[in-house]
C-alpha cells in the first residue's frame, strides 16, 4: 500500500491535490458530480472585502495548450462568502479548507483575513499578492519584496492559522519575494500565479480579452512552474504548494520532486471537472510504477545529490 498522506503546517492531507483558487468555484458546485472529500484539500475563490462584479467581458481566450483569463477577482465578499458559501460548503466538504483572500490594499488583506481566520473550517489563508487582472491591488503587492513583507507582516499579526503567500511569476527573480515573506513569518508559500500573457484576434485586429491583458496558465506553463518551485526551495526552509499547468499524477510527482509539499490543480478542472478526481486515482499506480512507497518522503528529491 502506498502513502499517498503530506502534512502542511501541521495540517494532514490524504494526499496533495488540492483544487487551485478560481477553478472550483466555492466547492459545492463540484460536489454534484462526485464526493469531494478525496480532495487533499481545495482553495476557494479569491476573496474581497467587497462584492466584486470582475472585468468586462471577454474574459477568456484559448490557447495552445493553455488559456487566458481576466476574471478580475469576481466574488461576493468576505460577509457573504462567511454567511452564504461556507455554510454551503461545510455540508458537502468535511475537511479544512484553503481561504484565498485578495485585496486593493493592505487595509483590506487584514480585515479579510482576520474574518476568514475565525471560521472553523478554514484550515489556512492563501494570501494572494499575485493576481494580473486588477489594477492598484492584486500583483502590484507582489512584484516588490518590501510590499510582499509587508503584507505578510500585516496578515500575520492577525491571524493564529497558517498563512500561505501565492506569489506571482511576473517578476524577475521569484526568490527575492519568497525570501522576504519568509523573513516576515509566511507559514508557506503557492506558487505560481498565472503569467501575463495575451492574444489578438486576426478578424478584429484588437486583443481577445477586453482587458487587453490577462493571466496565461495549463499545461504550457508547467515547465516555467516547476522550474520556480525549484528555485525557491533552495532558498527557503517553508512548505511549498506548487502549481501551475499540472494535469496528470506524473506532473504531481515531478512537482513534489522539484521541492512541493502539496500540488494545486488548476486550469485542467475547466477542462475537465474530475481532473482532480482522475489524478487522486491515478497516483497509487503511478507511484508504483516509479518505485515510490510514499509521497511525503519524495519531496525535494529532485535536489539530493
Ligand atoms: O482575475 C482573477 O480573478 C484571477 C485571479 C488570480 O489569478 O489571482
Amino acid at each position: 500500500m502506498v502513502d499517498l498522506s503530506v502534512n502542511l503546517s501541521g495540517l494532514t492531507l490524504d494526499n496533495p491535490v488540492i483544487p487551485a483558487s478560481g477553478t472550483f468555484g466555492f466547492g459545492y458546485e463540484f460536489a454534484e458530480l462526485y464526493d469531494i472529500n478525496i480532495l487533499g484539500s481545495f482553495s476557494f475563490k479569491g476573496t474581497t472585502r467587497d462584492p466584486r462584479f470582475g472585468n468586462p467581458t471577454p474574459r477568456i481566450a484559448e490557447c495552445e495548450s493553455g488559456m487566458i483569463n481576466s476574471v478580475g477577482l469576481q466574488n461576493p465578499g468576505v460577509e457573504k462568502v462567511i454567511a452564504e458559501e461556507l455554510p454551503k460548503l461545510k455540508k458537502c466538504f468535511h475537511k479544512p479548507v484553503i481561504a484565498n483572500v485578495s485585496g486593493f490594499s493592505l487595509d483590506e488583506y487584514v480585515t479579510c483575513c482576520e474574518k476568514l481566520d475565525k471560521e472553523e473550517q478554514v484550515g489556512m489563508l492563501e494570501v494572494n499578492i499575485s493576481c494580473p487582472n486588477v489594477h492598484g491591488g492584486g500583483m502590484s503587492f507582489g512584484v516588490c519584496p518590501d510590499s510582499a513583507f509587508e503584507v505578510t507582516k500585516a496578515v500575520k499579526a492577525v491571524t493564529k492559522k497558517p498563512v500561505y503567500i501565492k506569489l506571482s511569476p511576473n517578476v524577475t527573480d521569484i526568490t527575492e519575494i519568497a525570501v522576504a515573506c519568509e523573513e516576515a513569518g509566511a507559514d508557506g508559500l503557492s506558487l505560481i500565479n498565472t503569467l501575463l500573457g495575451m492574444r489578438i484576434d486576426l478578424k478584429t485586429k484588437k486583443p481577445v480579452v477586453a482587458n487587453k491583458m490577462g493571466g496565461f496558465s495549463g499545461k504550457a506553463i508547467f515547465p516555467v512552474a516547476l522550474r520556480m518551485v525549484y528555485q525557491v526551495y533552495e532558498k527557503v526552509n517553508i512548505p511549498i504548494i506548487g502549481m501551475g499547468g499540472v494535469s496528470s499524477a506524473e506532473d504531481v510527482i515531478e512537482m513534489m520532486l522539484a521541492g512541493a509539499t502539496a500540488v494545486q490543480v488548476g486550469a485542467a478542472n475547466l477542462v475537465n471537472p474530475y481532473a482532480c478526481r482522475d489524478i487522486i486515482e491515478s497516483l497509487p499506480v503511478t507511484m508504483e510504477k516509479y518505485n515510490i512507497n510514499s509521497l511525503q518522503e519524495i519531496i525535494g528529491g529532485a535536489h539530493n545529490g
